[in-house]
């Protein structure tokens, strides 16, 4: 009953309501207040989807130095001798592991070389081939080094002790410097060392205890 009173009676300025709701300054305030809101979430969107974007960027474009390793030392020939003063000849093939942890290609040139020392003194070195690791992969390049006692300063280490033991003790040593290319105006020179260590197993002509730090 309350409902048909109130609606007979105050239809007509519901209606002169109605039509001038355009110049209603409550319902124009409400409708700036929505299109106020509407402004900021849309801002506040904005802000979020760049902060997102920002935080992904830094995640993808922040390069990384690669991680090199020597993954085998395999002896492909050895000579030696005690007499008349200790010696050793040997050629060894190293597989070197470069693995790119960024997502764009690690590329190196010719400039890196992989270097066997014995006691603190080179025996040999050996450039590495320019190349690429492709995004998250790792490159495994083979390098051939030539090792010479000779080549070692004179009289300084304990060579004739552990040719006679049968075991000598090396290590290998290499930087390496490269670009990590993520989009074309970031390329980002990246250098990574590589120290490991192994024994030369002279009776068996095998690398043991190969490890890298
Ligand atoms: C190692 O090579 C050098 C020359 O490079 C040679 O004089 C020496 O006799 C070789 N030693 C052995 C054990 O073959
Ligand atoms: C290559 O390496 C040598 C020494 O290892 C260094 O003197 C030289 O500047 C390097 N060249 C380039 C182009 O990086
Ligand atoms: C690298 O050398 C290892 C051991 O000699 C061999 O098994 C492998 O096939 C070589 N890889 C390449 C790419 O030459
Ligand atoms: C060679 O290296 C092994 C393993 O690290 C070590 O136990 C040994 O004492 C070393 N030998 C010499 C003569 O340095």
């Amino acid at each position: 009953m309350a409902d048909q009173e109130s609606q007979s009676w105050p239809l007509a300025p519901m209606r002169v309501h109605q039509r001038s709701d355009e110049e209603n300054p409550a319902f124009k305030a409400l409708r700036k207040e929505r299109t106020n809101k509407c402004f900021v979430y849309i801002f506040a969107g904005i802000v979020i989807l760049g902060a997102i974007l920002l935080i992904f960027a830094l995640i993808v474009l922040r390069s990384k130095s690669p991680e090199i390793k020597l993954k085998s030392v395999t002896v492909k020939s050895l000579d030696y001798s005690t007499s008349p003063w200790p010696s050793l000849n040997a050629t060894l093939i190293a597989t070197v592991a470069i693995k790119n942890p960024n997502f764009g290609p690690y590329r190196f040139g010719s400039n890196n070389s992989a270097v066997f020392l014995y006691g603190g003194g080179k025996l040999g070195e050996q450039r590495i081939r320019q190349g690429k690791a492709t995004a998250k992969a790792t490159k495994r390049v083979n390098v051939t080094v030539e090792i010479r006692t000779s080549r070692l300063p004179q009289g300084s280490n304990n060579l004739g002790g552990d040719l006679s033991s049968g075991m000598v003790n090396l290590s290998s040593y290499c930087k390496f410097t490269g670009r990590v290319h993520l989009i074309k105006i970031f390329e980002n020179r990246k250098t990574a060392e590589m120290n490991c260590a192994m024994t030369l197993v002279l009776k068996t002509k095998m690398i043991k205890n190969l490890r890298c730090d």
